[in-house]
């Protein structure tokens, strides 16, 4: 039975209260699962723990049982580390960043689809990722009508509930009911040929509804919880943040100055990490004022910025806060409410949005070559680091877009500006500008050979410099083509080098 405080105003769903061990035991083996969770806001609690304490106990009596798991991105070791510990996932879907399951999928064990975080929602309407068989989702209240409040992440909730057969809800107290009326859930998508424009114009547009509609008769459980979301703090921007932040701002000022961006500049996406959200910090001690953000998460960096009244509003599909952060938001979501708005991640990441609207796109990379590609997924070309995540819907369709990075991993013993990067997660046409700690590469308007010269001499690191400047020059006399010139034998010999025995190549 419901509790006398309990959210669950829907009373058809009274009888279908239980534990999470309970409704655990519903998912049969072999299913596929749409978890909700986006960057450790808005997953279900408790019970993946409860799936993966089921899936060790059938392991220990020699029972096959592992699940597929699609979720909007990465969650929390209370769901993906603790169905990856239990060799729970046969396949997971579409970003992850947890310990566990990278290192299940780069050994092979668990099969890992990297996919463009607006593709998902379509691909699963369009049949291209199989059935689903349950949705568990966590979600903030259940209204009396049935129609549901969603939690601080919405990501792909919205189509799990309507394709999923069958609904297990986590509805979790600790979310504050506040949240209520932040959401803007769309109903309007349709495949094609029957697509119609996504009605976005301006970045605080409202086009949907604030709940999920929820079929109640697929609902098989509802769990009551009280628990926390799972993000962690951000370290204060170090030296090389700042500096690459530096630099964005001082390019910010020069296209100002050229009139290709007024000082509110354009709406702003930033992507996941401590250098992300350095620039964010970067942007309240500038003279920028009345910005707005259409990204995917919102970190710390966007909360200061709308605190400060220099962010006037932010669209995203979740919280990406510190508990500090997280704290600040939830104590004071009145004054949010007007200022944040939650979507669906096929729309905060829509491509048609994004264009229409013209975003900066500003987004972590592992490492780009001297011509503009960039590999944002890949340790060394074979072992996958999280995934593209939404890096690739804002990339090939801003307005003008970003890839940042320290200028060397591991210490200083690998250059992040390599002859030609271990893998391609965007192509040098949709990369506009490479910044690291030594300054920025403007790519616009440049030949592939011109854009070898700029990243070589603004982003590399000092001491790589040489030996890069000696490849593009033997290249661009010994390659057969001399658009693109590489030596297709050396190439990716920076990376064996490496491999081999931890060095870089000398310079020849
Ligand atoms: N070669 C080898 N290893 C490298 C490397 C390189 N060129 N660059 C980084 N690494 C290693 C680091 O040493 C670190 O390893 P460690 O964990 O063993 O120390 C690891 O890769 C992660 O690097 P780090 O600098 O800590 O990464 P980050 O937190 O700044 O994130 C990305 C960088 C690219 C991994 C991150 O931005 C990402 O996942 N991007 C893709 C998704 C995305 O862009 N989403 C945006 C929309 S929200």
């Amino acid at each position: 039975m419901a509790t006398k405080d309990s959210r669950i105003a829907d009373a058809r769903l009274h009888d279908k209260i239980m534990s999470a061990d309970d409704a655990a035991a519903l998912i049969q083996p072999g299913s596929t699962i749409g978890m909700s969770g986006f960057t450790g806001a808005g997953y279900p609690k408790v019970v993946p723990i409860a799936l993966a304490e089921q899936i060790e106990h059938a392991h220990q009596y020699g029972r096959p049982f592992q699940v597929r798991v699609w979720t909007g991105a990465s969650t929390a070791p209370e769901l993906d580390g603790a169905l990856a510990r239990a060799n729970g996932i046969e396949l997971r879907l579409p970003y992850q960043s947890d310990p566990t399951c990278r290192a299940r999928i780069n050994d092979g064990r668990m099969e890992y689809i990297d996919m463009h975080l607006s593709h998902v929602a379509q691909a699963v309407w369009e049949g291209f990722l199989g059935h689903l068989d349950v949705a568990v989702v966590e979600v903030t209240a259940i209204r009396a009508d049935g129609q549901i409040v969603p939690s601080s992440s919405v990501g792909n909730n919205k189509t799990w509930l309507d394709c999923a057969d069958k609904i297990i809800l986590e509805v979790n107290s600790w979310q504050p009911e506040q949240l209520e009326g932040m959401h803007d859930i769309y109903y309007g998508t349709r495949l094609p040929p029957e697509r119609k424009p996504i009605p976005i114009t301006a970045t605080g547009d409202r086009i949907g509804s604030p709940y999920f509609r929820c079929d109640s008769d697929k609902i098989i459980a509802v769990v009551e919880t009280n628990a926390p979301d799972r993000n962690s703090a951000f370290s204060p921007p170090d030296d090389i943040s700042r500096q690459i932040a530096d630099h964005i701002l001082e390019f910010l000022e020069h296209e100002i100055k050229k009139g290709r961006l007024s000082s509110s500049l354009l709406p702003l996406q930033s992507g996941v990490g401590n250098i992300a959200n350095a620039v964010m910090s970067g942007l309240a001690e500038s003279r920028f004022e009345g910005l707005t953000a259409y990204t995917e998460v919102l970190q710390d960096g966007m909360l200061h910025l709308l605190d400060m009244g220099k962010l006037t509003v932010a669209s995203t599909t979740a919280f990406s806060l510190s508990p500090t952060a997280t704290e600040r938001l939830y104590a004071n979501l009145e004054h949010y409410r007007s200022r944040v708005i939650l979507r669906p991640q096929e729309i905060s990441n829509h491509p048609e949005v994004i264009r229409r609207l013209g975003c900066l796109a500003m987004n972590g990379m592992i490492e780009a070559d001297i011509y503009g590609n960039v590999n944002s997924t890949h340790l060394m070309g074979t072992s996958v680091q999280n995934g593209i995540g939404g890096s690739g819907d804002f990339a090939r369709n801003a307005y003008i877009s970003f890839f940042m990075t320290p200028s060397t991993a591991k210490g200083g013993a690998i250059s992040c500006i390599v002859p030609m990067v271990s893998h391609v997660d965007h192509t040098e046409h949709d990369v506009h500008v490479i910044v690291t700690e030594y300054g920025l590469a403007d790519l616009r308007g440049l030949s592939p050979k011109r854009r070898a010269e700029q990243i070589i001499e603004k982003c590399a690191h000092p001491d790589m410099r040489p030996a890069l400047r000696d490849y593009h020059h033997r290249a661009m006399s010994g390659s057969s083509g001399k658009h693109t010139p590489h030596m297709l034998d050396e190439a990716l010999s920076w990376h064996i080098g490496y491999l081999r025995d931890g060095q870089m190549p000398p310079s020849r």
